[in-house]
């Protein structure tokens, strides 16, 4: 189906939305540095996300567990001075939103205050509910995370698809209603059953951007360096690789390793 697309200047939580009820699906992208974001930008992603999963893909921690809320907002900082059309979401990461909705609301201001950005995201549903609504109250936009949320790992135990079952199905689906009438303005599903997605999907008006939640819901995230072949051991069925940088990026180094070696770089031309 081929949808008319309008043009943003600058994509607001609001368009997010006009998108949605015009039937035209978002696109999200993750970034973490200044370079990446400003061609994920130029190439008219809608949605950049500093995910915390820059906790394994540039820390090369195992979970997205240690990031600090300092590292979030440096990694933040960095993709808004990139970012020129598209809406800037950071994650608020582990440890800085569980304790108390004081404690959730003082992290999201240090977020929007430090870096720039325009929105932030939460793992969860009912169990931090007082926390989203202290920080919608103060008028930062929130984007919800359901499914799979890895922040959890430990209590889920693996990284197989969440809500296969009736009772985790049911409190998904509360959990999301729950979000949006708490006033989030979109909700990332992770890793469920499509149907249950697209479900979802038509049963609130916000949309629902899905990573492993299949098509009948209103856009789609993934992690760039997945997307570009870059963390070439990670490969999970709903990940679709564009290209084979890993590959690439080896073969041009091994061959810059070469010529130096070889002292072939630099030649008269390279040199002053
Ligand atoms: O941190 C992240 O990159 C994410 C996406 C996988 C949605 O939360």
């Amino acid at each position: 189906m081929s949808v008319a697309k309008k043009e943003y200047k600058r994509i607001t939580v609001k368009s997010l939305i006009e998108m949605k009820q015009s039937g035209e699906k978002i696109s999200m992208l993750t970034s973490y540095d200044y370079s990446m974001a400003k061609i994920v930008d130029a190439a008219n992603v809608d949605v950049i996300l500093v995910g915390d999963s820059a906790s394994n893909v540039i820390a090369g921690h195992e979970t997205t567990l240690p990031i600090t809320l300092d590292q979030m907002i440096y990694h933040a900082s960095s993709v808004v001075r990139a970012a020129k059309r598209a809406l800037v979401v950071v994650d608020i990461p582990f440890g800085s939103y569980q304790s108390d909705s004081k404690e959730a609301l003082r992290s999201a201001i240090r977020i929007m205050k430090e870096s720039g950005a325009h929105a932030i995201k939460v793992e969860g549903g009912t169990e931090i509910k007082g926390s989203v609504g202290r920080i919608l109250q103060a008028g930062i936009p929130v984007m919800g995370h359901l499914g799979l949320t890895p922040q959890s790992i430990y209590k889920f135990g693996t990284y197989t698809v969440r809500a296969k079952e009736e009772e985790e199905a049911e409190k998904l689906k509360s959990d999301a209603k729950l979000l949006e009438e708490l006033g989030c303005f979109a909700i990332v599903l992770e890793k469920i059953p499509a149907t249950l997605a697209q479900e979802v999907a038509e049963s609130v008006s916000i949309p629902i951007i899905g990573i492993g939640a299949g098509n009948g819901v209103d856009g789609q995230v993934l992690v760039v360096h997945d997307l570009l072949g870059m963390t070439h051991e990670f490969h999970p069925r709903f990940l679709r690789r564009y290209m084979n940088l890993y590959d690439d990026m080896s073969e041009a180094i091994s061959q810059y390793v070469d010529d130096v070696k070889s002292r072939d770089f630099p030649n008269d031309d390279e040199s002053y």
